[in-house]
């Protein structure tokens, strides 16, 4: 199922994995469903991750709303059931009016919450909101077809937090390393707070990578988390995206 695999080693590391050398980020070009579904439950440290719009969604068992949406609750499920007690789930979505796969003159608008999706996966299997807040990067009020901000949600079991972890509720985010990249500024704030309240268990299941994110893309959610010292798996459908972020992660360090 896995069709290509890419592996970085290096030199900058802190203690051991893989027999020798801490690996700092590794790349796979998968279907993330299918990845997901494979992990063992309460595996993964963190995620860090934008679900695909309906238009970014590459699978033809999804072809209208109805079911994305049913793919979309299945994806956020899987992830949070993945999720060590400890860890972090940070997911970064733009809602949409546009349902994507139509072009003018056929626009159909369609609105999905997607953090009120979220939000019911959570309920549903006992996980808390942390905090929600905007990214914005372009005027708020820019929202014809795609809004200027995006919603960050941030869920936990049993991770910690206090009222220390307060940042302001709209972040000022106007950089996007990528098209279609997730905000800049957002992720750095993101990192720093896994940075500051993520405790690992002494726990030999654990996937040995900090962040993961099923949808890499170009890389942001990697650029950012190895600037901030962690070790980061990604995941892209599209071989093309994942070249792209094996250059863009070799890059970063
Ligand atoms: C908006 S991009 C992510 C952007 C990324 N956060 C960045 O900053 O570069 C969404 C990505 O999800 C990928 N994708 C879509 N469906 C997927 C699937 N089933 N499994 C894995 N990746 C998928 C797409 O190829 C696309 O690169």
């Amino acid at each position: 199922m896995y069709f290509h695999k890419y592996t970085k080693y290096t030199e900058k590391c802190a203690y051991l994995l893989y027999g020798g050398e801490k690996q700092q980020y590794e790349l796979l070009c998968a279907d993330s469903m299918v990845w997901l579904k494979n992990q063992k439950n309460k595996s993964l440290k963190n995620v860090v991750t934008g679900i695909p719009d309906f238009a970014e969604v590459k699978s033809s068992k999804i072809p209208d709303i109805k079911s994305y949406v049913k793919w979309f609750n299945q994806i956020a499920e899987l992830i949070m059931l993945s999720i060590q007690p400890n860890g972090y789930c940070i997911f970064i979505q733009t809602d949409r009016k546009l349902s994507g796969k139509q072009n003018p003159p056929n626009y159909k608008f369609e609105w999905i919450s997607k953090s009120n999706l979220l939000m019911n996966c959570a309920k549903k299997n006992k996980f808390r909101l942390i905090w929600h807040k905007i990214a914005s990067y372009r005027p708020i009020a820019d929202t014809y077809i795609r809004p200027g901000y995006s919603h960050m949600l941030c869920f936990t079991k049993n991770g910690l937090h206090d009222v220390e972890s307060k940042f302001p509720d709209v972040i000022d985010s106007p950089t996007k390393l990528y098209p279609n990249g997730t905000p800049y500024e957002a992720l750095q704030i993101t990192m720093d707070f896994i940075k500051k309240y993520y405790k690992s268990t002494n726990n030999d299941d654990l996937f040995p990578y900090d962040i993961v994110d099923p949808f890499i893309g170009q890389g942001t959610v990697g650029v950012v988390a190895l600037s901030k010292g962690f070790s980061i798996f990604g995941i892209d459908i599209d071989p093309e995206q994942v070249k792209k972020t094996e250059n863009n992660l070799a890059n970063a360090i």
